[in-house]
């Protein structure tokens, strides 16, 4: 098998090819996609401090093949593009970063809030909450969508799940913020010391989780964190510092993802005013496939690594133990192998095999049909208020890993 780890031509690692939109972007991966195998490149230069470079899995095949073999491509190493320094461990070294069985146990614990039938119950508060927040957005005619809309529904259902109380919710939503941009440089250089400040929006979130638990375990509530506190793992509790892991991940997994999906669904419809025509024609038909459709074209996480755990291959290439494997989910929504015309925006797309949640396999997105059922219901709401959005250029996230939209002007047109 060949071993050609010299950088492929084309460039995916610096950070100008980041600037660029992703429509842009995704012609340099259409390249990559259409190369028989998995291509190799220097480390991505935004958010790393360099490193041995990359297998890029561009393809939706890649991708699926990679995440399902957790046996061969393993989290426990990290999951971004360089190492995790060891004092990262402690507040951020979730089960995200874990490889079976512990993952397989600490997963099973935390899953118990996102069964169906939890998400059901709770998709009725999700759509009442979602209701006040369009109706609000909705009243102020034009707005920043972000702040007015976006940001409020996940910020909202985490924090319920959690139970952060309404005065610390900022506290959560700044800390995840501050983690989720840690990519961008005009984030980066309002920060003295970015390492430092990373680390400590880290500690604030674990902390805050470690506080409901101790507050749970004297005065027990019918919530996550008290099933937390009262779960056992291999006959021993979860200590404080575990359970501050988990709102960690939960409060960076389940903020920025929905919100993004929310103004990217948002823009898509302002561009294919067919496609809100059509959901608006019969919305409890073309909600569950909308929303997987906005998801797809969203991909809202672009980016996850895995690390070879010993030699193997990917289609005909060599991997060596140790090598660096880098899933480009936003690549893989627009692999025309998977996709008829990927680039065409359809809501009644179907089947839709998009990897937004992940290629499957045990990291699989836990909350992925709580995300769906926040979008559901904002884009219910709005197709009951809304007759089209006509939206400026939106203020992109510079980043290799999440598709962020950090302002969007938007104006709400409505015959009302
Ligand atoms: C549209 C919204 C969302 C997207 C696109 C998304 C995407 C992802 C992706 C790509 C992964 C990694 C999958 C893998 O490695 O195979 C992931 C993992 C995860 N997500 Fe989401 N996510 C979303 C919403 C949420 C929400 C709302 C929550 C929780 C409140 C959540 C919780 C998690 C957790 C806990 C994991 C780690 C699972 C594990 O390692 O076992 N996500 N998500």
């Amino acid at each position: 098998m060949p071993d050609p780890r010299s950088a492929d031509p084309i460039d995916i690692s610096s950070a100008a090819f980041w600037t660029q939109p992703f429509r842009a972007r995704d012609r340099a991966f259409a390249e990559l996609r259409a190369r028989p195998t998995v291509s190799f490149h220097p480390t991505i230069e935004i958010g790393s401090s360099g490193g041995p470079g990359f297998w890029a899995a561009t393809t939706h095949d890649d991708i699926q093949y990679v995440s399902r073999h957790a046996d061969l491509f393993c989290s426990g190493r990290g999951v971004g593009f360089t190492d995790i320094p060891q004092e990262y461990n402690e507040p951020f070294g979730s089960f995200l970063m874990t490889d079976a069985p512990r993952h397989t146990h600490l997963r099973g614990l935390i899953s118990r809030a996102f069964t169906p039938k939890r998400i059901r119950q709770i998709e009725e508060q999700i759509q009442r909450q979602a209701g006040a927040i369009v109706a609000d957005a909705v009243s102020q005619g034009t707005c920043d969508l972000v702040t007015a809309l976006s940001a409020r529904l996940p910020l909202w259902t985490i924090s319920e799940m959690l139970g952060v109380p309404e005065d610390r919710r900022a506290e959560l939503r700044d800390a995840a913020n501050l983690m989720v941009g840690a990519q961008d440089p005009e984030l980066l250089a309002t920060m003295d010391d970015p390492f430092t400040a990373v680390l400590t929006a880290g500690i604030t979130m674990s902390v805050l989780g470690s506080e409901i638990a101790a507050a749970r375990r004297t005065d027990p509530r019918d919530d996550l964190l008290t099933g937390l506190v009262q779960a056992e793992l291999d006959g021993h509790g979860l200590t404080d510092e575990e359970i501050g892991a988990f709102v960690v991940l939960l409060g960076v997994a389940g903020n920025d993802t929905t919100r993004n999906s929310i103004s990217h669904g948002v823009m898509a419809f302002a561009e294919h005013p067919d496609q809100w025509a059509l959901l608006r024609s019969d919305p409890e038909r073309y909600l569950p496939t909308a929303v997987d459709e906005i998801v797809r074209w969203a991909s809202p996480v672009l980016t996850f690594r895995r690390t070879a755990t010993q030699d193997t291959a990917i289609g005909e290439q060599a991997i060596a133990e140790g090598d660096h494997v880098v899933m480009f989910y936003g690549s893989g929504n627009r692999d025309d192998h998977a996709f008829d015309d990927p680039w065409t925006f359809d809501i009644a797309r179907q089947p839709n095999d998009q990897v937004a949640f992940g290629g499957g396999g045990p990291h699989f997105c836990l909350g992925a049909n709580l995300a769906r059922a926040q979008l559901r219901s904002v884009f219910r709401e709005l197709s009951s208020r809304v007759d089209a959005f006509e939206v400026g250029e939106p203020k992109l996230m510079q980043s290799a890993f999440v598709h962020g939209i950090e302002a969007l002007d938007c104006t709400f047109v409505t015959t009302a």
